[in-house]
């Protein structure tokens, strides 16, 4: 049979990846990311589109050339059509059509939260056997989204809860943003929470029906608190930054795994998996452990460098969808807002 060389792209946020795979084994995974945006404490999206625009050409051939395989050999392009800011996908999205249409070759549409959701059918060898069974529980955190998603197939994916509002990853990145710790406050928070005490405090939990999430509240409950303990110690966030990170972070984790753990009982599924930013957290990691040993669960922890956002999940998602030839017109547009499907 002839060899299945996919080109994955990723540009939905403020990563420019591109990923390339042979027969869906990864050969390389090469990411840009954009440090303008930190002076800012966020993305800020015309600045985003910018970089990817200088980003995509380099990055896509270092891809190449680290796979060892020419642009004739590739079979298919899969990029990320959505979720994601329009002027940042838009970049992805035209660099996919303009490459696969001057190759001849097809091009395959990837929702970008599928992408993290199946990240974790990214082989490095054809001995790496450590991909869950269908169906699995896949709790999905991001910047951008927290949903708990019962896992069908490769294409058959339902939302069984997500956020109202804010996501976990976005709640703890402007909580880092108010102590004044700098941006993204994921990585910082999780730092500073090793050393911390995560019974120092007490934040304000959610209480929302069913298996969705809510962290606006927290977020507002985070803000109060500091603004009131400031009055007393102007200091105080530098005197006490641990332990605030080491209690946010475990307020977040607790609200996380108490829906988590109601949808893995009630659909009696309990091959459990984390995707997303936000799934690179050791005190997440760490929980998702304990229940592991605690319920019995059989999980699934992504590597580090499969967490936060990359091509190597576009292109197996690419290679699946690539085998049933699934394929989408060069008309396709990009999408801002695309749920799970
Ligand atoms: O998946 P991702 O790269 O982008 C989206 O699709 O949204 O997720 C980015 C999010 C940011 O909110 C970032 O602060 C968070 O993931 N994040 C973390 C950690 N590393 C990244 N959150 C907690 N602990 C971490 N170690």
């Amino acid at each position: 049979m002839k060899d299945i060389y996919i080109l994955g792209i990723e540009s939905s946020c403020d990563d420019t990846s591109a990923a390339v795979l042979k027969n869906g084994i990864l050969l390389s995974n090469v990411t840009a990311s954009q440090a303008v945006h930190e002076a800012y404490g966020g993305v800020v999206p015309e600045l985003a589109s910018r970089a990817h625009q200088q980003n995509i050409v380099p990055v896509v051939d270092q891809a190449l050339k680290r796979a060892g395989v020419t642009k004739e050999q590739l079979s298919a392009v899969a990029f990320t059509r959505g979720p994601g800011l329009m002027g940042s996908l838009l970049v992805g999205v035209s660099f996919a059509k303009g490459f696969a249409r001057a190759l001849g070759i097809p091009l395959v549409d990837v929702n970008h939260l599928n992408g993290h959701v199946l990240a974790h059918f990214i082989k490095e060898s054809e001995d790496d056997h450590d991909q869950p069974e269908f169906p699995f529980i896949c709790l999905l955190v991001s910047g951008g989204n927290s949903q708990i998603v019962r896992v069908n197939a490769y294409d058959n994916m339902k939302v069984l809860g997500q956020t109202i509002d804010d996501a976990a990853g976005e709640a703890i990145d402007k909580c880092s943003k108010v102590m004044g710790l700098g941006y993204p406050g994921g990585p910082i928070i999780d730092k500073l929470a090793r050393q911390g005490n995560p019974l120092a405090y007490t934040f304000n939990k959610p209480h929302v029906s069913g298996y969705d999430y809510s962290f606006s509240g927290l977020k507002t409950s985070f803000l109060y608190s500091l603004k009131k303990w400031l009055v007393d110690d102007p200091d105080f966030i530098e005197h006490h930054k641990i332990d605030l990170a080491a209690s946010l972070e475990k307020t977040i984790v607790d609200i996380l795994m108490d829906k988590l753990r109601r949808a893995v009982k009630d659909t009696q599924i309990n091959r459990v998996a984390v995707a997303g930013g936000v799934s690179a957290n050791n005190g997440l990691r760490n929980a998702f452990r304990e229940h592991a040993q605690k319920y019995g669960w059989e999980i699934f922890i992504p590597k580090f460098s499969y967490t936060t956002d990359n091509a190597a999940m576009i292109g197996i998602n690419g290679y699946f969808k690539y085998l049933d030839k699934q394929f989408c017109s060069i008309n396709a547009p990009a999408f801002s807002r695309v749920t799970i499907k």
